[in-house]
């Protein structure tokens, strides 16, 4: 298995290219579904997750072709004869986010089978929601040996109130309320700028959508969608992680291809661990001296602080100069990277949904193991900053969402490297 090597103590210098945001990428691969035309898709990242999704869309019958196979860095998909509506356990069990499949294959073909995820590293993670809001919309659901079984002649439009903000919720409903008869209102909707990119793809399909970026989302259903050209927007997790990676080792970065307006919660916490930084259009540069201060913080939707990004700075905060208190209000179970950073002889308590992170020196370097994607991210991070080696086995969560983490961070002068 996979692992990566890192020698701490070296402070962190240069430009990094931020990739396209996977978690915009994925409900716009979901997207080609709806329509028989061609998408072509730009700023694609090169991931794990990418790949299984690519391969789950061929399998149904879609044509692909990449621009280049090691880069992918384009895609054009066209399925134009969806064969099979189903999704197996074997690849929802390696990506939840699958289940965006959902929507689209119920709106296109009038019936789809999805394995229903099942609880996760992270938490519970259930799809009532999705579920709720299909059936809103005349879809009749049945759940039989862990699949849901989905049928509906013509979806139609409904009025849904979600009981909770979800974004992939939010997203699957977008996309078949695209293709129902009839107009859709989303109420409680998620805000996440991934919804938006989704929505400007659909729009540019011929999907009549108003409202993404706020929590009431109109759709007004229309017949068939067409083609487009759409890129994907950079991701601000990966540039919130290397920013946070920035902050706790010190030195000068760049990051460059990446917005900063879609990270004003994170870029106040980088500002108030003491960092300076200066923001282009697409660009922000930061500088850190000495160690970063305390920072407490609490998840929650967009726009409030992203937990995929908590973990990141719980392992900036093990160094700082104080105490954090971190709380995690959306999912149960984040905080395994807990017990590996204490094997670094971090000082952190954890109450219930709480983490107090008491700030020390240093980190050791030690053995870790990756255990879901954002905690291998905070690994890597404690791993920067720690003295000696730290060795992290498990990476492919890692490469599930951070496209060639090791080298962007060795292009700015860490010490990292694959090994086996
Ligand atoms: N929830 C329900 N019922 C539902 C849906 C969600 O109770 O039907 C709960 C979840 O259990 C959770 C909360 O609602 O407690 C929020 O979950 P959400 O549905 O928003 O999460 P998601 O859509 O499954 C996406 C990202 C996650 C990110 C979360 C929160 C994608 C593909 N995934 O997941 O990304 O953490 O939103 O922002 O967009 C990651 O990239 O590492 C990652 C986990």
């Amino acid at each position: 298995m996979q692992k990566l090597i890192i020698q701490g103590g070296k402070p962190l210098h240069g430009e990094i290219n931020i990739s396209g945001a996977k978690n915009a990428a994925l409900p716009v691969l979901c997207a080609t579904l709806l329509t028989t035309d061609t998408l072509c898709i730009k700023n694609v990242p090169l991931l794990q997750d990418v790949t299984t999704m690519l391969s789950l869309l061929e399998q149904m019958g879609a044509e692909i072709i990449t621009n280049n196979r090691s880069e992918v860095a384009e895609v054009e998909l066209t399925v134009s004869n969806l064969v099979n509506p189903v999704v197996p356990y074997e690849m929802v069990k390696t990506m939840r986010a699958a289940i965006l499949l959902l929507g689209p294959l119920l709106a296109r073909t009038g019936e789809a089978t999805i394995s229903l995820p099942g609880g996760c590293a992270i938490g519970l993670r259930p799809v009532d929601q999705h579920i709720k809001g299909l059936q809103a919309m005349g879809a009749e659901i049945s759940i039989k040996h862990g699949y849901i079984h989905a049928v509906a002649k013509q979806l139609r439009g409904a009025r849904i109130v979600m009981d909770i903000v979800t974004v992939t919720g939010t997203e699957n409903l977008m996309m078949a309320a695209s293709l129902a008869k009839g107009t859709t209102i989303l109420e409680n909707a998620a805000r996440e700028p991934e919804i938006i990119d989704l929505a400007n793809c659909l729009i540019a399909m011929g999907a009549k959508i108003s409202g993404a970026g706020s929590d009431v989302i109109t759709i007004e259903g229309v017949k068939a969608l067409h083609g487009t050209q759409h890129t994907v927007m950079p991701d601000r997790i990966e540039t919130g992680t290397f920013l946070v990676a920035g902050v706790a080792a010190g030195g000068d970065v760049c990051l460059k291809n990446t917005f900063p307006h879609l990270l004003d919660a994170v870029l106040a916490k980088v500002q108030e661990a003491g960092a300076d930084l200066e923001t282009g259009d697409n660009w922000i540069r930061l500088k850190m001296n000495g160690r970063p201060k305390a920072i407490n913080l609490r998840t929650a939707p967009y726009p409030a602080f992203p937990t995929d990004m908590q973990a990141q700075f719980m392992s900036m905060n093990c160094v700082a100069t104080g105490t954090a208190v971190i709380s995690e209000t959306i999912f149960e179970n984040r905080f395994m990277h807990v017990q590996e950073l204490k094997r670094m002889s971090a000082n952190i308590e954890v109450e219930g949904h709480t983490a107090i992170v008491y700030g020390i020196p240093e980190l050791d370097g030690a053995n870790v193991m990756a255990t879901d994607l954002r905690a291998s991210a905070s690994l890597v991070i404690a791993g920067l900053v720690a003295q000696g080696e730290t060795i992290i086995d498990r990476i492919y969560h890692l490469d599930r969402g951070y496209e060639r983490i090791e080298e962007k961070l060795s292009e700015v002068g860490a010490q990292i490297r694959r090994g086996s």
